[in-house]
């Protein structure tokens, strides 16, 4: 990319952070999704870092406001009322808390967001300051972690809902969510398809189970133990658990500074069995990690770009044949990463996470193949998602064929993505 161009990109993406700005922290884009969401907001930290370092951290403190006690982190905060989002904080039944909430989590991002913009800052003793107060509750939501989704201490956690993920309507879903019933005791009026064409979106069908799983566990008290025991969906997404063994790697170097012996211990021992664990998920036959469907009791053979997250995570021992089945897929479709195969019977090029290209992907696997070595790989991710954004827009995602941009626009994570893209001729592909 051009200098000029780079530099006019950066711009629109200062810009567009401003404008979904409410105040501290960042809505994913105007009306289709009106509060704060999880893991967007650790990308979107990072983006307004490069440009606002106190509004970085602000975006992240925000978002622990909803923290709960016990340390888990919801993957919404409803700071403000708004009618452009179902479901909204009554059908959570937790709409007391202050800020309301959501009561299932998304894949934990938070503390690699820290640790990078720790270790970039300029305001340093500032900088310091703020990470020392938020590592505390980093500890506790990694402590969530194992206690309420692994507590047999197997190295890998369980997600119980497929917004967990942050992958909704994954193919690799389609059968554990099959067993989820359809019927719902919340009558489901989507404005989603109100905001984005419905061809862009879940079905119906998936939007059904999705909020029969919301009145289950509301129903359970939102309590841990209970959810875990009772949820007809129940799987070890490779995303989420790639994503928590590079988070605790993240926490260790925090823990190096702001933590206790004792800490650093506890997440060592963590990181020795979660990397252990999560070797079990490689396939030799499939040249990917695969999820697992836990009432199956059987690894869920789809090729799905969260496959190859174990990259982000630091472990390489694959990376060599996941750069060379990326760049198999890169042989069917035009733009990298497509969420599944491109070969897949299920890929469906715009239809959300069934096949479209997503900029937190690109953001995370260009840093996992750049720092495992695969610099072509890594500036490929890069380069594709430069383009995407300069030929189509900041959409939310990208038709992986033909480049368009699909779902909301002015999208916050995309802009931040944008900004933390390398320019030309910088040479370094990791973000
Ligand atoms: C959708 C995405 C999820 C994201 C959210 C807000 O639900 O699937 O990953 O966090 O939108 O952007």
């Amino acid at each position: 990319m051009m200098d000029e161009d780079k530099a006019g990109q950066d711009e629109r993406a200062r810009e567009i952070l401003r404008v979904n700005d409410r105040g501290g922290y960042t809505v994913p884009t105007a009306r289709l999704y009106p509060f704060q969401w999880n893991w967007d907001s650790a990308l979107v930290a990072m983006g307004w870092a490069m440009f606002d370092e106190a509004r970085g951290w602000r975006e992240i403190e925000m978002l622990l406001a909803g923290q709960w006690e016990d340390g888990f982190v919801p993957h919404i905060v409803f700071h403000a009322p708004s009618e452009d989002y179902f479901p909204g904080p009554e059908v959570w039944g937790l709409a007391e808390r202050a800020p309301p909430t959501s009561g299932i989590t998304q894949p934990p991002v938070l503390a690699t967001a820290v640790r990078w913009m720790l270790e970039r800052a300029r305001a340093r003793a500032e900088a310091a300051a703020r990470a020392a107060a938020i590592y505390p509750r980093l500890v506790a939501s990694h402590r969530w972690w194992v206690r309420a989704r692994d507590p047999h201490a197997s190295g890998l956690v369980t997600t119980l809902h497929p917004w967990e993920t942050g992958m909704d309507n994954s193919p690799a879903w389609d059968e554990a969510l099959a067993r989820v019933p359809r019927e719902t005791t919340t009558p489901i009026v989507r404005r989603d398809i109100a905001h984005v064409a419905a061809a862009m979106r879940p079905r119906a069908e998936e939007y059904e189970r999705f909020i029969h799983l919301v009145d289950l566990f509301r129903g359970l008290g939102w309590s841990p133990e209970k959810m875990l025991a009772e949820s007809p969906f129940k799987v070890v997404d490779i995303g989420t658990n790639a994503i928590l063994l590079r988070a605790e790697r993240d926490l260790l170097v925090l823990a190096r500074r702001f933590g206790s012996v004792a800490e650093r211990a506890e997440i060592e021992a963590r990181i020795a069995r979660q990397g252990a664990a999560i070797g079990r998920l490689w396939s030799g036959a499939g040249g990917i990690y695969f999820s697992a469907d836990l009432i199956a009791n059987a690894l869920i053979p789809v090729s799905t770009s969260a496959g190859m997250l174990p990259v982000f995570a630091s472990e390489y021992g694959h990376a060599a044949a996941l750069a060379a089945r990326l760049r198999a897929w890169a042989e069917a479709v035009r733009w990298l990463v497509p969420s599944i195969a491109p070969d897949s019977p299920s890929f469906e090029p715009q239809r959300y996470w069934r096949g479209p290209v997503w900029p937190c992907m690109n953001w995370m696997l260009a840093d996992g193949f750049g720092a495992a070595g695969e610099t072509a790989t890594a500036r490929l991710l890069a380069e594709a998602m430069g383009a995407l954004i300069r030929a189509s827009g900041f959409y939310e995602y990208f038709d992986p064929c033909d480049g368009a941009g699909l779902g909301g626009t002015d999208f916050s994570w995309t802009a931040a993505v944008a900004l933390l893209l390398p320019r030309e001729g910088e040479g370094d592909p990791r973000f």
